[in-house]
């Protein structure tokens, strides 16, 4: 019945936002910092028998959520600890600082997401968390304190992969059969994966170095964006894609990296670095020169800096008047981390067609991910999917960062499929470093795949008012 109500293909992110709004007035809403507890109006009406109900739990990074689940896919409640405002004060996500809150917070959200589903614990069917890849700190704290409770209420045990669980996510709210292609982009991962099946994958490439929201993250904060006024409490992507609308991204050149690799790696280090040159040359010409490391070297110094300790020290610097023309190198920015990805995805999207691992008709193209909730980058990438006859479809925002929601569904998924599904947790450990699913991507380099240009309508997207 709800699967009928509410699942339906939708090929553009409109519909898709649309969407959203009609399963966020199922669950609770999520601020950042505070959690809110909201009883859904649909279940205090109508009875209802679900057969599974799987409680997520996310805390493999900043984020403490949880959520609980039913097998058609209906959220009975969530609840969601944002640290995002303490680790933008300290620059940055300090491991112990990140541990410290979960371990402050987890138990409180665990119970929010219970209370607002109107479930016990001893209904619940299996818990399913997040054990790989993260900050090691961060897994511990989720997974220690979810064998607790399959311990005390004997329930089975479901291990998540975060990277599994943001690509299946779009199960939730749409009906897409597998294979499709995905495209995972956040503050600590970039990968491209064709989805074959639940727990089945194909690596088809990832970022050598740095993911796009670290990036992102880095120059806003080399920027001292926290210090605008209108983007003082947003993340790094956000707070450049906000500004970005407002600048001109001509003013500054910023090309696309690894233009001469025809793989589906990706890089954003280079980016990073020229991003950083450019600003320094303007706080040369604006005269800000603020922080002690400006003081003692200079710009050409700087560049002969090794990448590792020029990243340690920009991604420190907190101080710093904001330069004038912050829009328009976020606008440069943002445009030239859309280009990667988006030539990337579409040397992918060609790839998949052309080996015949996915069919040229009805093929969908999943975007997930923190970043992915960037509406520039999304409506560069439909510009891709329509060219080569795709779909493309992304979570709602709030479905893209980490969530509950996302794990506690990947439970269902795996139960559905009976696959990892564990009534003994002996043994069970977490894993930082995680990759997913098999590594293909030497295959699609040897191939060398040429993509044809869409300059001329990337640089219209360029100079539409999102
Ligand atoms: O998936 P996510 O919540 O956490 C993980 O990294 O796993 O992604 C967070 C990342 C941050 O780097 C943040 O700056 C970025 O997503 N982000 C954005 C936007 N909103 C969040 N990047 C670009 N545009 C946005 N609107
Ligand atoms: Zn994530």
């Amino acid at each position: 019945m709800f699967w009928v109500q509410f699942f339906s293909r939708h090929a553009s992110v409109q519909k898709i936002l649309a969407i959203s709004s009609v399963t966020r007035r199922t669950s609770k809403s999520v601020k950042h910092g505070r959690s809110v507890c909201l009883r859904s109006i649909f279940f205090n009406s109508v009875k209802y028998y679900p057969t599974k109900l799987v409680l997520g739990i996310e805390t493999s990074c900043d984020d403490t959520a949880a959520a609980v689940v039913d097998d058609t896919g209906k959220i009975l409640g969530e609840a969601l600890h944002s640290q995002n405002e303490v680790h933008l004060k300290t620059g940055g996500i300090i491991p112990p600082v990140a541990q410290q809150l979960h371990r402050e917070n987890i138990e409180r959200i665990v119970k929010e997401t219970l209370c607002v589903s109107g479930i016990s614990l001893d209904e619940l069917s299996a818990v399913a968390t997040t054990v790989k890849p993260g900050l090691a700190l961060s897994l511990g704290v989720g997974l220690e304190y979810s064998l607790k409770l399959v311990d005390k209420y004997k329930k089975p045990f479901i291990p998540i992969h975060h990277m599994e669980a943001h690509a299946l996510t779009i199960r939730l709210i749409n009906q897409v059969e597998f294979p499709f292609l995905v495209l995972l982009i956040s503050g600590g991962h970039c990968i491209l994966v064709v989805a074959q099946g639940v727990s089945d994958f194909l690596l088809l490439g990832q970022s050598v170095d740095i993911a796009p929201g670290d990036m992102l993250d880095k120059v806003a904060r080399r920027l001292s964006l926290t210090k605008h006024p209108e983007c003082c409490k947003m993340s790094g992507g956000k707070a450049i894609e906000h500004l970005a609308q407002q600048g001109n991204r001509l003013h500054y050149e910023l090309r696309a990296p690894m233009q001469h690799h025809r793989n589906c790696n990706f890089s954003f280090s280079g980016l990073h670095f020229n991003a950083t040159r450019i600003i320094m040359q303007k706080e040369k010409e604006e005269g800000i020169f603020q922080s002690k490391i400006h003081t003692n070297c200079t710009p050409d110094l700087w560049l002969y800096l090794q990448k590792p300790l020029l990243l340690t020290i920009s991604a420190g610097l907190q101080e710093g008047h904001l330069l004038s023309c912050v829009t328009d190198i976020a606008a440069a920015v943002q445009h030239a981390v859309a280009l990667h990805i988006v030539q990337r995805t579409h040397r992918a999207i060609l790839f998949c067609i052309k080996s015949g691992i996915l069919s040229q008709t009805n093929a969908t193209l999943v975007v997930s991910g923190g970043v992915a909730s960037n509406q520039y980058i999304l409506r560069a990438l439909q510009i891709v999917t329509d060219a080569t006859n795709f779909n493309l479809l992304c979570p709602p925002p709030r479905l893209c960062t980490d969530n509950g929601v996302m794990i506690a569904w990947n439970g269902i998924e795996r139960m559905r499929a009976g696959l990892g599904v564990l009534h003994s947790t002996d043994g069970i450990r977490y894993e930082p470093k995680a990759s997913l699913g098999i590594d293909i991507s030497e295959q699609v380099g040897e191939v060398a795949i040429k993509v044809p240009s869409l300059e001329v309508s990337l640089n219209e997207l360029a100079t539409i008012n999102l």
